[in-house]
């Protein structure tokens, strides 16, 4: 089967994302580096405030979860022990005709370079056996390179939380059921990353670990499915395009004892977007064997020691934010607009005279000054009307606000809101209150 038209929304999407200034192929000038991207004004805010939307419902809005910023390089010994070094691999074949290197496991989801595009294997070449992979990217730390010497860049931010159970949970004077959240920078030597921000080697992941007793594990495990479900809304995702997929035994990562996805349906297909595995005590029993360092819990009440078990909820902040950008893309007759949720909008308000003279700029210089105190805001005098408020629909900036003629005579301006196109007139001492309530 030849690449077919499955991807012309993706495709439409890179090129809004370019042009508005959410997404860059990183090193362009050099001619790209394959599946790396770098985040543009617009793209950098989305990101911010999807972290933002995730750390309010862990950290700030419970009082049983605590925040932790671990480094990305770590001890080698901590990937030895969490199983990463033997078991964080996946199988890999060749194209003999055109030499490219697929995942084993994936034929069927990727296409080869040869023009018209096939799934490997399809185009007549012969595929080498399945050798396995290890993901980790390497590296040397000091001067000097040789196997005494080599550092991981981390391929999941988890092993940080477990290395710190017990300084953070001594720091916060945590008792068990408690959880660690974190965000930061992960790597993966992925053979086949694509479809856009999707699958990259280099990706930020939102991850919180649940430390719980042994034993209730399994109601708490219901408990996260049911709350990251729930969150999802939040960030303004259509419930009708998720959906749950639990790993079968083939699937389940080598800590898990169950696990379930939460998928999207993107325009290549349901693919997942978050993890919530019930690790058991598998971590942190290896890291006390590994390390020689009691890692146990003494329970006062129940006056027993034992390691804990851990639920962990774990998701992708460059995923969710091409979730977010494709659950709110939307082609109608005369626009284009991303129907982004006002919360996690960019641009919150775009500021726009209706006309270049009569002292309209004037009055929307003081307005935009105001504003720009609560939200991120943009100015515009330059064009039409229409195709200022054309461009900011496509950029998903949800209120724009008109200084007009009658704005000279009465003190008022339009609120135009992003999806209904709707205007109403506010005073302008009203207007900032008015888009608090609307945005925050
Ligand atoms: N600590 C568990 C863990 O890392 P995972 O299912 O391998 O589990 C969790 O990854 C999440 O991290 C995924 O659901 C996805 O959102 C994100 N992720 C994983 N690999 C990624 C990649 N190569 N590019 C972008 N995001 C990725």
């Amino acid at each position: 089967m030849a690449k077919n038209k499955t991807q012309t929304v993706m495709d439409k999407l890179v090129s809004l994302t370019k042009r508005r200034g959410y997404v860059f192929r990183s090193s362009e000038v050099y001619g790209g580096i394959n599946s790396c991207y770098d985040y543009g004004p617009l793209g950098v805010e989305l990101k911010k405030n999807i972290k933002e939307l995730w750390w309010k419902a862990f950290v700030y809005e419970r009082d049983d979860i605590e925040g932790l910023d671990a480094g990305i390089l770590m001890h080698p010994r901590v990937w030895e022990a969490s199983g990463h070094v033997e078991g964080f691999t996946d199988p890999m074949v060749d194209c003999k005709k055109c030499k490219a290197r697929f995942r084993a496991d994936q034929l069927d989801q990727v296409w080869c370079p040869e023009k018209p595009s096939k799934h490997p294997g399809e185009c007549g070449g012969e595929l080498t056996e399945p050798r396995m992979f290890n993901l980790m990217f390497k590296t040397f730390m000091g001067p000097v390179e040789d196997e005494s010497s080599v550092v991981y860049l981390r391929p999941e931010t988890a092993q940080g939380i477990y290395v710190n159970f017990h300084n953070v949970r001594e720091a916060g004077r945590q008792k068990i059921p408690f959880g660690i959240a974190q965000i930061g920078k992960a790597f993966r030597n992925e053979i086949t990353p694509g479809n856009f921000i999707f699958r990259t080697r280099e990706f930020e992941q939102m991850e919180m670990q649940y430390f719980v007793k042994p034993g209730t594990d399994e109601e708490w495990f219901e408990y996260w499915k049911q709350q990251r479900i729930d969150w999802y809304q939040r960030l303004g995702i259509r419930r009708e395009k998720l959906r749950f997929h639990e790993h079968g035994k083939g699937e389940l990562a080598h800590y898990a004892k169950a696990a379930f996805d939460i998928e999207y349906e993107f325009p290549f297909g349901w693919s997942e977007i978050e993890g919530i595995h019930n690790r058991t005590d598998f971590d942190l029993k290896r890291h006390q064997e590994y390390s020689n360092k009691d890692l146990r819990y003494f329970d006062q009440e129940a006056g027993e020691k034992y390691i804990p078990y851990v639920i962990e909820t774990s998701t992708g902040v460059d995923r969710l934010m091409l979730t977010a950008l494709v659950d709110a893309y939307e082609e109608e007759e005369e626009r284009v607009v991303l129907r982004l949720k006002p919360q996690i909008a960019p641009i919150k308000v775009a500021v726009l005279p209706l006309v270049k003279k009569d002292g309209m700029p004037e009055v929307a210089r003081k307005i935009f000054k105001a504003l720009q105190k609560d939200f991120k805001v943009f100015y515009d005098e330059a064009g039409s009307i229409g195709r200022r408020y054309r461009r900011q629909d496509e950029a998903g900036t949800p209120y724009g606000v008109t200084i007009d003629g009658q704005t000279l005579e009465d003190n008022t301006v339009t609120v135009r809101e992003r999806d209904s196109m709707e205007q109403v007139r506010v005073s302008i001492d009203k207007v900032q209150e008015y888009l608090r309530e609307k945005i925050l």
